[in-house]
């Protein structure tokens, strides 16, 4: 695909995140066996993937807005576009040596996401995806699943962990997909979540209490491969409630008809 400027300004600023963060990666397992840890070695790692992120895009665009998860929220002199960036989403599986966990790049223009990459630099997988374009991994166009039938489908959540609030509510929505789907799988990382459902190895997704850098590249995947996303409870912003569902073309309203009715 021929991707903007902007688009390749992104890959080029995951792809060097995404090296940085696999350095720190390769630590974290000598880590593991120390009486210390490996917690503020992580936070570092994690600080300066979006400080690479950060002086890739701000020095090319200085006039966009910011939204990042470790340095917060900046206005820039274009009220339109802002940058929204996970540097490392998956941060628990980074810190126990899992190797699943992704760079996240959005650029957001008047409110709607127009372009996204995420990047998995264990595996080597960049996903990457702009408005009207398609979305692709690596050299692959994207498409979502065709599964039509929930008994055949698996969908992936996050659960929330840490005495965090939507606990309940989630565990509700795990009673009443469980017993009529294939699966449901919990491997710690929304934007790959996401970019799972955008390349049809999940059939949907869904998340309470997520933040707008976890999912806001992963959007427009789902989008551009053919697929829906939507708010939990219909008529709400996806980022203000932060709660989202994404699903391939036939299976997002059963999935959304089960966890609205649930509440
Ligand atoms: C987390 C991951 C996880 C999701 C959590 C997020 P982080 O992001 O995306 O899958 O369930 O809600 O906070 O903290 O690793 O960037």
């Amino acid at each position: 695909m021929q991707g903007s400027a902007n688009l390749n300004l992104m890959i080029k600023a995951a792809r060097k995140a995404g090296r940085s963060l696999v350095k720190d990666f390769r630590e974290v397992e000598n880590l593991q066996v120390s009486a210390k840890g490996p917690g503020d070695f992580v936070s570092k790692a994690d600080r300066e993937a979006e400080r690479i992120i950060k002086e890739e895009l701000r020095g090319a665009r200085p006039s966009y807005g910011w939204l990042g998860e470790e340095t917060g929220e900046a206005d820039g002199e274009d009220p339109t576009r802002r940058w929204i960036v996970d540097p490392l989403d998956g941060t628990t599986n980074f810190l126990h040596g899992l190797p699943h966990w992704a760079v996240s790049i959005a650029l957001e223009h008047k409110g709607e996401i127009v372009a996204g990459v995420v990047f998995d630099a264990a595996k080597d997988e960049l996903y990457y995806a702009e408005k009207g374009l398609g979305a692709f991994m690596n050299e692959s166009r994207l498409r979502v699943s065709g599964r039509r039938h929930m008994i055949e489908a698996i969908f992936a959540t996050g659960v929330p962990f840490g005495g965090r609030s939507t606990l309940p509510a989630t565990l509700q929505d795990l009673a009443r997909l469980m017993p009529v789907c294939a699966g449901v799988r919990r491997w710690g990382s929304a934007a790959l979540d996401l970019a799972y459902v955008a390349s049809g190895r999940y059939d949907g997704y869904w998340e309470r209490g997520i933040n707008a850098w976890d999912m806001a590249a992963g959007l427009i995947l789902v989008k551009e491969a053919g697929g829906f996303v939507g708010p939990v409870r219909e008529g709400r912003d996806i980022f203000e409630s932060g709660a989202v569902i994404a699903g391939n073309g036939e299976l997002y309203e059963p999935l959304c008809k089960i966890l609205r009715e649930a509440h």
